[in-house]
């Protein structure tokens, strides 16, 4: 497994802002994009959308979704497009969105289908739970063994509570690069364990690497105490 290349910053407001250079420089240079959801990210989607406002030459993907209406407060799409989508002056090309209201059978199996014949991403970011998930791919579930599909449908292993779609392991680090965010003291432990440790199904983290690419992690200093 490659090894991970690990920036510490002062606070989160950096991470941010290094997460942010980083989506811009790709939005500038076009190609697939996957985003990722949870609360982290919100500050650096915007400043990227400062830094950049023409996404034209981007694909935007999500890394997963909860089975909720586009405009609950809970999708992780209202969440980018309130703190990215909505401040592009030029659109992404192609804004694929995981249909969480369709429920997760019928989500994965549309999703799936949108992603037939994409290849490597460009960008995946992710972020990490405090219990060590990525996406929504939790600790020793059996999604974390599936190859065979892009796109599997979950319980949820942390909250919110509600059910997900989310790409497996396989389809995630099936990109150029693999950039993790994770600030915060409370994610200090799953650090140490997704960077620190041997790959276990324990800390999902720890499994997601780029096949065949560079896996970076931007980390405040509270997140890497424990390393
Ligand atoms: C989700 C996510 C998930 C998230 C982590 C961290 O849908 O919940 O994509 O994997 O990245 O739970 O979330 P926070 O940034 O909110 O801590």
């Amino acid at each position: 497994m490659s090894a991970v290349d690990i920036t510490v910053v002062a606070d989160a407001a950096e991470a941010a802002r290094l997460v942010a250079e980083r989506l811009a420089e790709q939005a500038r240079a076009g190609g697939n994009i996957v985003l990722t959801g949870g609360s982290t990210p919100r500050h650096a989607y915007e400043i990227a959308a400062e830094l950049e406002s023409d996404w034209s030459k981007v694909e935007l993907w999500w890394g997963d979704e909860r089975c909720v209406p586009p405009g609950d407060q809970r999708s992780n799409y209202a969440m980018a497009k309130a703190a990215l989508l909505d401040r592009l002056e030029g659109a992404p090309r192609g804004v694929h969105r995981m249909q969480g209201e369709l429920g997760r059978d019928d989500g994965v199996a549309e999703y799936r289908h949108e992603l037939t014949d994409v290849g490597a991403f460009d960008l995946v970011l992710l972020g990490l739970g405090a219990d060590g998930h990525v996406a929504s791919l939790f600790p020793n579930f059996p999604t974390l063994d599936v190859t065979s599909r892009d796109v599997v449908g979950s319980e949820s292993g942390y909250e919110p509570f509600v059910d997900r779609i989310s790409m497996t392991l396989s389809r995630l680090c099936n990109t150029h690069e693999l950039l993790f965010l994770a600030t915060g003291e409370d994610k200090a432990e799953a650090v140490s364990h997704a960077f620190a440790d041997k790959p276990s199904h324990a800390t999902p983290g720890s499994l997601a690497r780029a096949a065949d690419g560079t896996t970076r992690a931007i980390l405040d200093r509270a997140a890497a105490a424990k390393l």
